[in-house]
Order: structure tokens, then sequence, then C-alpha cells
């Protein structure tokens, strides 16, 4: 293989599409493969079919620049790469907590059984423990050049809304190898992200895939944690933004996803670990992470207690309370509602009678796909106008930076609950409103201001 090696990606959805743009964006030739014909159109096209920033400018640039190119050809693809990066998704299975691979099974295969030449297959999706070696074998028994085609993996821990910026520059890279000359084919690919004094870590395959769930499962327990913290907080009149405050400026503790609120969705953590805990029941480790189960259900408690304030704010019964949902997508700068809290609270509240109007500035399209039944509308004043309650669910900038007085004006009645501690709760109140938080008293006795 070239000291330049020609790379492939296959799935060019959200990860497959980002790996691509900034592969070629490092220097090399590449060429994205996938099975849905729409998505490798709009790709080739030079069109993002998701929202994420920077990286349709840089499409562009990429397609522009003739490195980079797409393909529905399996063919064509087994023949040009020297690497081939595997990105396709592995969404939570439809009867169990296990992660579905048939994505990841059948490009492996179509690769395996194409490929004639020496070359190397990078696993990048987040899969349960052994999958590699297993793939390993059936790699090892499927393909026409036996040992030549070598498997690796290398996990991806790229943030929805700073994809371009996390694959660009990464904390770290990991390459699970079996071999030194898969290592040094990695070391190829990654060299100018590795000049950069960017942390590398070589492992095994298993150790590999277990570093992707175990730092998911380690931030969903830490947004858990002070979440969990919120419903003490709830009980004794404390404040949990002054506790995480606290809490952070404790190195060992750090203040980093540590903001407490509606809790994590997406696409990753909340299937990741639900996967983890299942794949470690399967090893006969169930007990080491059965506190996943927790964590899973301090964060779907959010949920429910935010509703709870909305109602209660709403007089004890939400039929017929107009109610405006600012945010469905599960965080800002995104269009991902996969197991948004944001939709689900949206959707809890309308199940009760609310009146639900619905605005996000970059997920209303999705989310109405999901559910139909809510009223959406393209701005942050249509939704608040006659609102008896308004419940913060994503926070947006435009929400933070919207003006308490001159909503007031709009709605019927200045009720706020700020799931995501965004608002400046002391301008709201001062501002008339009613404002509720999540694990903060009703009425904080004592005006406490942060960081002094
Ligand atoms: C996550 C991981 O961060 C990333 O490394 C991995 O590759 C994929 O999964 P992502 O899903 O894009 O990335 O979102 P992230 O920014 O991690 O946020 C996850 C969820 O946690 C969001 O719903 C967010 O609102 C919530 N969150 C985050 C909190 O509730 N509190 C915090 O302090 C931080």
């Amino acid at each position: 293989i070239a000291e330049h090696p020609r790379i492939t990606v296959v799935g060019v959805g959200y990860l497959g599409a980002t790996h691509a743009v900034c592969m070629a964006a490092l220097g090399f030739d590449v060429l994205g493969v996938d099975v849905d014909e729409d998505k490798v159109a709009e790709l080739a096209a030079g069109r993002v079919p998701f929202f994420e920033p920077g990286l349709q400018e840089k499409l562009s640039e990429m397609l522009a620049e003739g490195r980079l190119s797409f393909t529905t050809d399996f063919d064509r693809a087994a023949d040009f790469g020297d690497v081939h990066f595997v990105c396709v998704g592995t969404p939570q299975s439809d009867d169990s907590d296990a992660a579905d691979l048939t994505f990841v099974e059948s490009a492996f295969e179509a690769l395996a059984t194409r490929i004639r030449s020496k070359a190397l297959l990078v696993g990048k999706s987040t899969v349960p423990i052994g999958t590699a070696d297993r793939l390993t074998r059936m790699v090892a028994a499927r393909s026409p050049i036996g040992a030549d085609l070598e498997l690796a993996w290398n996990p991806e821990f790229l943030r929805e809304g700073f994809a371009v910026e996390d694959t660009l520059h990464p904390d770290r890279l990991v390459f699970g190898v079996a071999s030194e000359w898969a290592e040094r084919q990695l070391r190829a690919v990654y060299a100018p992200i590795l000049e950069e004094d960017t942390p590398l870590v070589v492992a095994d395959l298993p150790t590999a895939e277990l570093v992707k769930v175990a730092a998911n499962s380690f931030l969903a327990t830490k947004i858990s944690y002070i979440n969990a913290m919120a419903e003490v907080c709830e009980a004794t009149g404390a404040d949990v933004d002054l506790l995480a405050e606290a809490l952070s400026f404790d190195d060992r503790i750090g203040g980093r996803f540590l903001k407490p609120g509606l809790g994590f969705g997406g696409g990753c953590l909340p299937k990741d670990i639900r996967a983890f805990a299942h794949r470690a029941d399967e090893l006969g480790v169930g007990d080491a992470v059965a506190f996943l189960h927790e964590v899973d259900e301090i964060n779907t408690r959010r949920r429910l207690r935010l509703v709870d304030l909305v109602r209660e704010l709403a007089g004890g019964d939400l039929e017929g309370t107009r109610v405006a949902a600012l945010g469905a997508a599960f965080k800002p700068n995104s269009d991902d509602v996969r197991d948004a809290p944001a939709l689900d609270v949206a959707r809890m509240l309308s199940l009760e009678g609310a009146e639900v109007v619905v605005y996000d500035p970059e997920a209303n399209e999705n989310a109405h796909r999901t559910y139909p039944d809510l009223d959406y509308v393209d701005s942050l004043e249509e939704a608040v106008t006659d609102a008896e309650v308004v419940a913060l669910l994503t926070e947006w900038d435009e929400f933070g930076e919207a003006d308490p007085f001159a909503l007031g004006e709009l709605v019927n009645t200045r009720r706020i609950v700020d799931g995501r501690h965004a608002l400046d709760a002391d301008k709201y109140r001062d501002a008339g409103w009613e404002y509720r938080a999540l694990g903060q008293p009703a009425e904080p006795e004592v005006r406490v201001s942060l960081a002094r």
C-alpha cells in the first residue's frame, strides 16, 4: 500500500459523510459509497442531507477539487480503496436493547467478497464488544485473498454540531489493530492529525471497541449523576445549578457534561448505553454495568418531571392548555430528533390534552416526520403567541437571547419552564414571569449570582 493510501468510506450517513469529506480535506482521494441512491445523489450534487455547521462548505470545496466522489457501486469501491472505512449505522434493534448489526455485517461482507488486492478494512461504527473478532473470522472465510485482507477498529468520538472540528482535531485517536502492518496503514491515513501531537492509543480490537462505549457510558453517567442530584434538590429546596457550579471547581470532577436539565438524547448515548448493558449481560458481566439501567431511568424521569412542572404551572390540568414548546432537536445546532428529550416532552404534553405548538430553528421538518400530529411553526414569536405556558426544551442561542419583556407581550400568561437552565431566571422574574426550572426551588429565598 502506498504512502498516500486511497480511501473509501462505506456508509455516508452522518458519520461517514463527515469522515469522507474530512479525509479529502486532509489531502486523500476519497470515494464514498452507500446503498442509498438518494443520499449518494445528494452528496454527489454537493448537498449535505442533514444540518451540520461547516460541512456543506467543505463538501463543495472537496468536490470542486476533484478529490471526493460518491457511488452506489461496491465493485468500484472495492477496487478503489487501499483503506476502507466502514461507517454504517448500528441502531437499536426493534425488539431488544441490542445493537442491530445488519448494516455492519453486510458492509464488511460486500467488501470482503470483492476486494482482490491487499487492503485494510477499518470499522468505525459503534459495535458490541467482540464484533471485530467475529468479523475478522467472517472476512477471512469470505475473502478471495484470505489473510491479505486485514481488519482494524478505529472508533469515532465526534459530536454532532462539531463534527468537522472533532474529526480534524480529535481529542485522541484509538487504533484497534491485529498487526503492525495495520497500524502502519492507519498511521499513514492519520499522519496529518498525528503531526499535531494528537494522543494516540494503539490497542487490541476488543479494547478499541470498548473505548467507545465506555466513553459514552461515562458521559451519560455524568449527566444522569447531576440530574439525580436535581431530584434531591427538588425534594430539599436546594439549587442544582449552584451545586453543579460548586462541584465543577474540583478539577477531579470538572464542569463539562455536568449541566443539569432535561437530560441526554440523540442517536448515540441512549442506544449505546442500552446496547452495552445488553452485551455485558450476554458476556456474563451484566452486574458490572447494571448501573447503566439506572442512568437510563434517571434520564427518562427528567422528562416526566418537566411535564409535571408544566402541568403545575397550568394549574393542575393540561387539557386545552396552549403550550409553546421551544426546541425539538436533542441538542442545539443539530436537526437530529432521534430520542430527543424535547420532542418526547412535547408528545407527552400533547397526550395529556395540551395544545402544543413546536418551534425549532432547524429540526421542525424531522420532528414533523416523527410526530406529524403536533403543530409546528416557523418562528419563536409564532410559537409563544397566546401561550399559557412556555417550555424551553432545547437550548438554542436564539432562545437564550430572546427578550423576556418582548416575549411577555405575546403570551397569554407569563409562565415559563426552563428545561435546559438556559435562561436568565432573574431577568424573566423581573419581567413578570413565573419562572421554573428542574432542580431549583420555585421562588429562591436568597438571590445568588453564579461565579462571583
Ligand atoms: C455523543 C458523544 O459526545 C460523542 O463523543 C459520541 O461520538 C457520540 O455521542 P452527541 O450525541 O453528538 O455526541 O451529543 P453530545 O454533545 O455528547 O450531547 C449528548 C446529549 O447530552 C444531548 O442531548 C445534550 O443535551 C445532553 N447533555 C450534554 C446534557 O444534558 N448535559 C450536559 O452537561 C451535556
